[in-house]
């Protein structure tokens, strides 16, 4: 009741600043099409109707963002950007770069955004100085999900080593369950990719070879070892897992079929809105290793003409950073506010994990942006490297042609 006066009144007086009693418009751009996602994006469409807004919904389906970066492209280059969009990491300087972005640090600034965002993820959401990115939430990348009843009845553990983890997967297999549900889709490839580079490699070697794209840990023997483990994966896939969306794969860790999927938490916004609970239907574990690999999702306001359009784009910015929303979509979504003054009494076990997890590893220096959810690197690097670990995960090459492949993708992507 409080803050949705506060934010009325706030709202109210940025209308009449900026764009004298317009009423806010937005058409918002992204990509949050299943069930948890769905749910969670309501949350932000609520409290803009609740204040006055008028909402244009342009849902792009395809997780990971890929079909609604081109979306994007095409609508920015017709002249007609949409007024807000999902949009994230090195991505947003890109759009900063090609003159496109609005500035919504007054909102910021009134709002103290500096005071409650930690400094590394508020780094993400700035354009030389002025801020141009409103933070939605802090997903984790490095998890396993398992369903807690087909570990139990094939007597497994929640596997803390990728030794243990094929040993488990064996075990699955020759019991007929799915060791790995998983969509053969380019950035589902990336994201299990990552994981492994940072449980095999350490946080270190991760910030070198994915971060600073250091040619000597590319090539290293531990980047060997990585597509090793890849193919190893690969063969705990079920056969028809070309093209399957990832959340159809979660769909089969709650269903039975499958015993593990490798996801963000958005994965756990899927078991939550099928009604399964932690703990009990379903197991959350970081996967082995140290470290923590980070997706922040945010969106940027785009230039547009029009009051309306400026009073819903600084109404949109005020609410998806207010305490509010920060608490009710997370709970939806599967990741944990961005906000550091948010109370998690009301979310589950693994959302306190990656609370935890997340400080310890801010403090020894793990806390790492994931490339495979656009957080590290521009895309035309990111998607230099996810090509190689496609290409290898969908043929029988050797993990030393990855590797050579993989250094020259890189050296001709700078
Ligand atoms: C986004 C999540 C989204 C997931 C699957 C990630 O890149 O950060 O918000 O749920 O893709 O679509």
């Amino acid at each position: 009741m409080k803050f949705t006066a506060k934010a009325a009144i706030s709202a109210a007086a940025l209308s009449i600043a900026g764009a004298a009693y317009a009423e806010p418009q937005a058409e918002v751009l992204h990509w949050w099409t299943a069930g948890g996602e769905a749910k969670a994006v309501a949350v932000l469409q609520q409290e803009f109707s609740d204040q006055g807004g008028t909402w244009t919904d342009m849902p792009v389906a395809g997780g990971g963002g890929d079909a609604a970066m081109t979306a994007l492209r095409a609508r920015v280059l017709s002249g007609n950007a949409p007024t807000a969009v999902q949009l994230k990491g090195p991505a947003i300087q890109e759009w900063y770069e090609e003159g496109v972005l609005a500035d919504i640090s007054s909102v910021a600034e009134e709002q103290g955004w500096a005071d409650v965002l930690p400094a590394q993820i508020a780094e993400h959401m700035k354009c030389e100085g002025s801020w141009c990115a409103a933070p939605v939430n802090v997903h984790r990348v490095d998890w396993i999900w398992a369903n807690k009843s087909v570990l139990e009845d094939n007597g497994i553990e929640m596997p803390t080593t990728w030794d243990e983890f094929n040993a488990a997967a064996e075990k699955l297999q020759a019991a007929g369950v799915i060791p790995l549900a998983h969509g053969g889709q380019s950035w589902q490839d990336a994201t299990v990719f990552e994981t492994v580079v940072l449980g095999l490699g350490g946080p270190e070697f991760f910030q070198k070879a994915l971060v600073d794209l250091d040619q000597d840990a590319l090539t290293s023997d531990t980047m060997v070892q990585v597509f090793d483990q890849m193919r190893t994966l690969r063969g705990f896939v079920d056969d028809n897992f070309s093209g399957r969306d990832w959340n159809l794969a979660t769909a089969m860790v709650m269903n039975g079929e499958a015993a593990f999927q490798i996801m963000g938490d958005w994965a756990k916004g899927e078991f939550l809105a099928a009604g399964k609970v932690p703990g009990e239907d379903f197991l959350c574990a970081s996967t082995p290793g140290d470290g923590f690999l980070y997706n922040v999702d945010s969106f940027a306001m785009f230039e547009v003409d029009g009051d309306d359009k400026t009073a819903g784009q600084n109404l949109l910015a005020e609410l998806i950073v207010g305490p509010n929303f920060q608490k009710v979509f997370n709970l939806n979504k599967g990741s944990i506010p961005v906000r550091t003054d948010v109370s998690l009494d009301e979310f589950d076990e693994c959302a306190v994990k990656s609370s935890e997890d997340m400080n310890a590893a801010a403090d020894s220096g793990a806390l790492l942006p994931s490339y495979a959810h656009g957080m590290a690197l521009r895309g035309a690097q990111s998607g230099a490297i996810t090509d190689v670990v496609t290409a290898h995960f969908n043929s029988d090459m050797s993990s030393e042609d990855a590797v050579q492949m993989l250094s020259d993708a890189v050296a001709n992507s700078m």
